[in-house]
């Protein structure tokens, strides 16, 4: 579903600038892995099968939206979500983890260390004796099967758009940058009209994501036209799952101007926000913008 965006800047600025402002609502999607999430997985848990897994091991961290999703879809391909938790188990699990466990599923701690190693860890090495059949998928679904998911899901979404007008810009959070990339790796039969991607990364340093995408991008359609890609690092907050109170104060202001929208705390509040002081700054003049959302709701567990 895709609907206009009521922002919280005066519809007499937007008129000035010539910008017009969209949403696709990802989160509706899917209730069991929203937004991005199915678009991620879908891929993988069909090589699980191919190649004859019985599980599936993946990393995050306690309010993972990852592990979350994985957790609700894998017992449906009849694989078991294995989970490589970053940081000790607390007695009380996080709501996500709970979820997680009481849909089939098995945690294991990581130390933060070794968690940093990712595949390179021993601790890794001993849990590939111990699930010697294992299919294994990176930190939040960013492998090459993830970006082609992202990829046809931007063929999806421009389907969608066909009734609506071109949108030039379509606007994207990022984390690992997998999603991002899968966007920027499709192309419009007109190639020239395919869409520029902006992304607003939600972690510090988003702007060195700029080489990972274009890489991923590039593995998934070696024709990309990696200058389509555009990062803004400024609007992080602080970092990772940092809710100052201005973004808070933002999230409730957008969803009273938008009722039947929520954004989620870590991703897509970040995205908003930062697209609107962007359109303020004068650098999105005459943009007809398409944001995703890509859900994370359940995230919002993680705060009161
Ligand atoms: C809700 C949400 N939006 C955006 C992202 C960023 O996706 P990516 O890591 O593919 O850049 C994530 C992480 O997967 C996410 O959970």
């Amino acid at each position: 579903m895709i609907h206009p965006l009521i922002l919280t800047l005066e519809n007499t600025l937007l008129n000035e600038k010539n910008i017009r402002i969209a949403i696709y609502r990802g989160d509706l999607e899917h209730e069991k892995a929203p937004g991005n999430k199915w678009h991620k997985l879908k891929f993988n848990l069909e090589a699980a099968k191919v190649q004859g897994a019985k599980q599936l091991i993946s990393f995050g961290g306690p309010y993972s939206n990852h592990l979350h999703a994985l957790g609700n879809i894998a017992l449906s391909f009849d694989i078991t979500p294995i989970a490589i938790v970053r940081g000790e188990l607390q007695p009380k699990l996080t709501p996500t983890l709970r979820d997680f466990v009481k849909a089939g599923g098995v945690l294991w701690p990581s130390k933060r260390i070794d968690y940093k190693a990712g595949m390179d860890s021993e601790f890794v090495a001993n849990l590939k004796n111990y699930y010697p059949d294992a299919y294994w998928v990176p930190e939040g679904g960013s492998n090459s099967l993830g970006v082609q998911g992202c990829c046809d899901w931007a063929q999806e979404i421009d389907a969608q758009t066909k009734t609506l007008g071109e949108f030039n810009t379509w606007v994207v959070s990022a984390g690992t940058g997998a999603t991002s990339a899968g966007f920027l790796a499709y192309e419009k039969i007109e190639k020239n009209n395919s869409p520029d991607i902006l992304v607003f990364p939600a972690l510090k340093g988003g702007e060195g994501l700029l080489n990972d995408i274009r890489r991923f991008a590039l593995t998934q359609n070696p024709n990309t036209d990696i200058e389509r890609l555009k990062i803004i690092g400024d609007y992080h907050h602080g970092g990772y799952a940092k809710l100052p109170q201005g973004l808070k104060d933002y999230i409730e202001k957008l969803h009273s101007l938008n009722p039947g929208l929520q954004l989620d705390p870590v991703y897509t509040a970040k995205v908003v926000y930062g697209l609107e002081q962007e359109i303020v700054k004068g650098n999105l003049d005459n943009k007809n913008l398409l944001l995703i959302h890509t859900g994370g709701l359940q995230g919002w567990s993680g705060y009161q």
